[in-house]
């Protein structure tokens, strides 16, 4: 099976998906590998015939459509915007919750594949902004479409590789070594709820003030698509709060009650 016959698969298909193909361009040998394993599940040997069987039977999109999330991720994924976070915006944040008399900042990661992201985010809190302001308490909601990364997020059980851009003392103070694997310290998942949500159907229940969208909905989904996530994030965020996205993402053109933080981080203010 020839790699072009892939692409020119995920060139038909992923549009159909509210997918943009140019996204894909330079991790689609992951999802090519998942449709080959699918096509020999299928007994089929052509991306053609793949194409033809879901031509023929509407419930292969919804198995199509999982073989194409993208589940890159690593702890402290671009360290300076974590560090940005931690120095500045949580601080904010902080101080704007306890001015206004709440004891809890709740924060959502959409998308939050292995734990990586909402466990760098509870570290974060945990070593910089609890001992500052001990009266008050960060609770995550944690969702992804996929089953598998909520799995590995709960075993919390990761490869030396995954931690590579967090910083040493924050892997000493909060990881446990065994058998070549990194283990995160119970007390280092507390106060974190992983839940099992596509976004483009349900979220959580807000207000949140922080949402980390990075690397989902704003590199792979088309322009509706961006626009119907900003929309229910927007609904969710509390004004003056952040969404943080990926340094190399921004929010579709035309975004409304949104404003540049530090939009090389990836920061967005939701307008007060
Ligand atoms: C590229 S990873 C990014 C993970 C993390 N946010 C980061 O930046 O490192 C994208 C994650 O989004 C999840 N995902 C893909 N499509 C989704 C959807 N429609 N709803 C919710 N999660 C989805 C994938 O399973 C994956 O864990």
């Amino acid at each position: 099976m020839k790699n072009a016959d892939c692409t020119d698969l995920l060139v038909w298909a992923l549009p159909r998906l509210g997918l943009l193909p140019a996204a894909f361009r330079r991790v689609r040998g992951q999802v090519c590998k998942r449709i080959r394993r699918r096509l020999r599940e299928l007994g089929l040997s052509t991306y053609q015939s793949y194409r033809a069987h879901l031509e023929a039977s509407e419930g292969e999109w919804a198995v199509l459509d999982g073989l194409c999330r993208i589940t890159v991720t690593r702890f402290c994924r671009e360290r300076p915007a974590w560090l940005h976070l931690r120095d500045a915006l949580l601080p904010e944040l902080a101080l704007r919750t306890r001015r206004s008399g709440r004891t809890v900042v709740r924060a959502w990661s959409a998308g939050c594949g292995g734990g990586e992201e909402p466990y760098t985010l509870r570290l974060v809190w945990d070593s910089a902004l609890a001992p500052l302001f001990p009266g008050l308490r960060l609770e995550i909601v944690a969702t992804d479409a996929d089953p598998v990364m909520l799995r590995r997020a709960r075993a919390a059980r990761y490869r030396p590789g995954s931690l590579r851009e967090l910083p040493p003392d924050w892997v000493d103070r909060a990881f446990d070594w065994n058998r070549g694997f990194l283990y995160l310290r119970p007390q280092a998942r507390c106060g974190i709820q992983f839940v099992r949500q596509d976004i483009r159907k349900e979220m959580p229940d807000g207000p949140f003030e922080l949402v980390l969208c990075r690397y989902l909905a704003f590199t792979y989904f088309d322009a509706r698509g961006q626009h119907a996530a900003l929309d229910g994030i927007l609904a969710r965020l509390r004004p003056g709060g952040f969404l943080m996205l990926g340094g190399r993402e921004a929010p579709p053109p035309g975004a409304a009650r949104l404003t540049p933080e530090s939009p090389d981080l990836g920061f967005w203010r939701r307008q007060p």
